[in-house]
Formats: structure tokens, sequence, C-alpha cells
């Protein structure tokens, strides 16, 4: 099969190369996914499991991407709950090869049901960026109507999630970015933008709950502005900086197909948006995940047209 693989962590998204690798085989309770869409997270180089398997050994050449839409193709043994010929979405195990080929071999836990009326390319752009604004926000976050949040990066993948989720749950959504990102935070729902190069952070008044994107100093500002109660949740690792009078989490995303559930609901019916930008064919993969500009929105690959 055709896939995007990575043998050399220093050399970045700019080692990717297309390459032949042998179709994977479905493990006890997996299930093979013919992949139609992939989508692909810019930090994935830098994350250990890129490179290692659970025990630490070099797991190179990697397959790279862990979003995935498509067709189930094969079941593996005592596989349960999915059907060969089904349409699924859902999140590739980090330490396992990724969706940037035309198979991946996966639990079928990690999997949710696809509508048929829900494109590949949307599915595929859902599985990182909304699991992480659900579980931030309802889990973790434990978000109430009525409460602040403070919604950094409110213009990228995660944060416009976090942006719709928490406005559709009845909260006051402050997002913050770059001075270019204010019409898109305020286009995706925000009811107020922070300028992070232009304005004070501190303006954003006191919050219940910061959701952070972006980390170190913006993080330590945002801490001092959280509520007695309130909690401070980080997906950038360990948090650096803690509330006077709450919680701080640093979380890293889980499958769930309850919660896929959720999310695809809600873009059939059109209460979330998708932030997708790009869409390129696995041929073109390697110069589309390789941008010479700032791009706008999240990249897809379309496996199969
Ligand atoms: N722990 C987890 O489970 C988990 C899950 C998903 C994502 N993540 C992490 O969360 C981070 C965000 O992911 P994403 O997919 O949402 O990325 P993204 O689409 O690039 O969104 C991040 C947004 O924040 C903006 N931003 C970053 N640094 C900024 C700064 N100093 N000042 C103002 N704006 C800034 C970015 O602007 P520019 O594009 O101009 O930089 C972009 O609009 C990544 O580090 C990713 O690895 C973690």
């Amino acid at each position: 099969m055709k896939a995007i693989v990575v043998t050399d962590q220093a050399a970045g998204t700019a080692g990717m190369t297309l390459a032949e690798r042998p179709e994977p085989s479905a493990a006890i309770n997996d299930v093979v996914v013919r992949i139609h869409a992939s989508g692909f997270v810019p930090t994935e180089m830098e994350w250990p499991s890129t490179w290692a398997d659970r025990v630490g050994r070099d797991r190179t050449p990697s397959i790279p991407g862990h979003e995935l839409a498509g067709v189930v193709s094969a079941l593996g043994y005592g596989t349960t709950g999915l059907s060969v010929g089904q349409r699924v979405f859902g999140l590739a195990d980090w330490h396992r090869d990724g969706t940037l080929a035309e198979y991946v071999a996966i639990e079928a836990r990690n999997l949710a049901p696809l509508p048929g009326d829900v494109d590949f390319t949307v599915g595929a752009s859902l599985p990182i960026s909304g699991l992480t604004a659900w579980q931030g926000l309802f889990q973790h976050g434990r978000l109430q109507a009525g409460q602040t949040v403070l919604a950094h990066g409110a213009a990228g993948a995660v944060g416009t999630m976090v942006t719709q989720l928490a406005r559709e749950a009845g909260a006051y959504v402050i997002g913050t970015g770059r001075a270019a990102d204010r019409e898109k935070a305020l286009d995706f729902g925000a009811h107020e933008f922070v300028d992070l190069q232009n304005d004070a952070l501190s303006d954003a008044g006191g919050v219940d709950l910061v959701f952070d994107v972006i980390g170190g100093e913006v993080q330590r500002q945002s801490a001092a502005l959280i509520r007695p109660g309130g909690t401070l949740v980080s997906v950038v690792g360990p948090v650096e900086a803690r509330p006077a009078d709450g919680l701080a989490i640093d979380f890293v995303v889980e499958a769930d197909r309850a919660q896929l559930g959720e999310i695809v609901q809600r873009v059939r019916d059109g209460r979330l948006r998708t932030n997708i930008g790009t869409i390129a064919p696995l041929d073109d993969a390697v110069a589309a995940l390789n941008p010479t500009e700032r791009l706008k929105g999240k990249t897809i690959i379309r496996v199969r047209p």
C-alpha cells in the first residue's frame, strides 16, 4: 500500500516520504480500515510515540497521522460492534502505524460509525480536535452553563471546537490568538477576542475555565485570571502555573465512541462547523504537510478520491 513514512526525528515533517509499505493485518479486537481521509497534527514529529512503541523500542519507519475516516475492510479475531463495509471515523493509537496510508489496523473501540451524510474529509477532521475540546471542557473542566471560558488559540483546530462547544453549552467565551485570528474566532462563536500580540490578557477579567493550547507565559498569566473553584485545562504538557484557588490539569485526548457520536451529530445538525483549510491527495501529502506559508485551518489528506 502507499503510505507516508518518517524515519528521522530531527528532520521533522521535511523528512516525510511517500513509500510502499505492507498492508497491515488485524490483531485481536482490531479492524482494518480502508482509509478515505486522514488528519495530521503538526506537532506529531515531537511526540515520542511517533518514534517508539510502548516499551520504548524504535518503531521506524513509522506512518504518522492519527485521525481517519474510511470503511472497515477486515475484522480481527474476536472483534465485535463493527462490520465489514461500515463507514467509520476515529482516533488511531499513538504508538502504532497511523493513518497517512491506504489502510490502518486499529482497535475497534477507537472508532465510531460515520453517518452516510457526513463526508470522509469532515469525519477525518473531527477526532483529535473534537474529542480534545469535549474532554477538556466537560470531563476535566466540568463546564457549567453561565460560566466564562478563556479559549486560547480560538481560531485553531482545537480552539474552534472549544469555542463552539462551550458556547452551545451556555458559556461566555473569550477567544484569544494572533491579531489576524480575530474575525475567525468571532465567526466560530467567541463573544469577544483578546489579541495576544497587542492586548493585555488581564483585560479578559475573571474566568472559570482556561483552555490552554499555547503554554508558557500565556499559561502563567491565564492562571492568575481563574476565579475561586475554577480550572486550568492544558493540552500542551504538564502545567507550569496553577490557579491560586482552583484546579489545574493536563491531559492527552483518548478515543471515545460515545463522544465521537455526540460530536458528529452536532456536525450533522449544524451546531458544529469544522475548520478545514486545505484538502490534498496522498500523492501530494508531503508538500501539503510542509507548507511554505501560514495555513488557515486544518489540512486533510484525501487518500481515496
Ligand atoms: N494533549 C492532547 O491531547 C492534545 C490534543 C490536540 C492538540 N494538542 C496540542 O495543542 C496545541 C494546539 O493544537 P491545534 O491542533 O489546535 O493547533 P493549531 O490549529 O495550530 O491552533 C493553535 C492556534 O493558536 C495560535 N497560537 C499559538 N501560539 C500562539 C501565541 N503565542 N500567540 C497567539 N496565538 C498563538 C496559533 O496561531 P499560529 O498558527 O499563527 O501559530 C493557532 O491559531 C498543539 O501543541 C497540539 O500538539 C494536544
